[in-house]
């Protein structure tokens, strides 16, 4: 996500990070009860895969600025200084798979930021999406998950659970090659949000969903996620590795894969593809 550096007209409007009223509003047991709060580092993701032995299970790294923030597929994920929302969350020996995580991570967001109004959906695997105007608009991104796996130096696996959500960005604050293809939830809402009681909410989901898929088993999640799937039903086109193909986005499996019907009707999954076009059947 590309946006344009700190502008001083803005810098008083989001309220800082602050673990008190994280805290304050955090639903969980396990989950973002030892919080990092960061003024700068280079990736949450990063910092908490370095350090993660440091930290007690559930352990949430959230700053102000990354200096190099990372997408998926070798992106950087480039957001301005206090005004959106980066953070990652570490897993001890994690109970689920990376596509699940990944499927919880977006889910959380898009219950949080539904919360105000009904605008936000995924884009399977890992974006939150919002529809541009008129027919067929393009999606917006909201938000992006990036999961990693990692081994501490005791051989303990270590999940870490990156989440970057535009928060309270506006049109201007993105380059013009960005503005067809990204926004906000301030944009969204009309409405300056607390980044704290996001993060919280946000950290609730993803515990109240994890407890769902251990207790229940994925496919909970993964029905969940086919609900607010904007992918479902359109035609696609979908990178894997170095290559491409189209067809129609029919189902998820209960593993999380996306179900991909070519034009002969033949249905394949899609582990780790990127969905780079989208369009609508008419
Ligand atoms: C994507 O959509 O490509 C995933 C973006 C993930 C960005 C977040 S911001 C916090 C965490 N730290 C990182 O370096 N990346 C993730």
């Amino acid at each position: 996500m590309h946006l344009s550096g700190r502008s001083d007209r803005h810098k008083e409007e989001s309220a800082p990070l602050c673990e008190e009223e994280i805290l304050t509003h955090l639903d969980t047991d396990r989950i973002g009860r030892h919080l990092e709060i960061l003024e700068e580092i280079d990736s949450t993701n990063n910092f908490l895969g370095q350090s993660g032995n440091q930290f007690p299970d559930g352990a949430v790294a959230v700053t102000e600025f990354q200096t190099a923030g990372k997408g998926r597929h070798g992106r950087q994920w480039i957001s301005p200084r206090g005004r959106n929302l980066m953070f990652s969350l570490l897993l001890k020996s994690p109970s689920l798979p990376p596509p699940i995580a990944t499927l919880i991570g977006a889910l959380a967001v898009i219950r949080e930021a539904n919360h105000q109004s009904k605008q936000v959906f995924l884009k399977w695997p890992n974006d939150v999406v919002a529809a541009g105007q008129g027919h067929d608009p393009p999606l917006k991104k909201v938000a992006g998950v990036l999961c990693e796996m990692k081994t501490d130096e005791n051989g303990i696996p270590l999940l870490i659970l990156g989440i970057g959500v535009n928060v309270n960005v506006t049109e201007k604050d993105f380059p013009e090659a960005m503005k067809e293809a990204a926004t906000s939830l301030e944009i969204l809402s009309g409405k300056n949000i607390n980044r704290n009681r996001l993060l919280a909410g946000i950290l609730t989901h993803i515990e109240s969903y994890w407890s769902i898929a251990e207790q229940d088993g994925t496919e909970a999640i993964v029905d969940h996620a086919k609900d607010i799937c904007s992918t479902l039903g359109r035609r696609v086109r979908i990178k894997v590795g170095k290559g491409e193909f189209e067809g129609k986005a029919v189902d998820l499996d209960p593993i999380g894969r996306l179900l991909i019907a070519d034009d002969t009707g033949s249905v394949y999954p899609v582990e780790l593809g990127e969905v780079v076009q989208t369009s609508q059947i008419t």
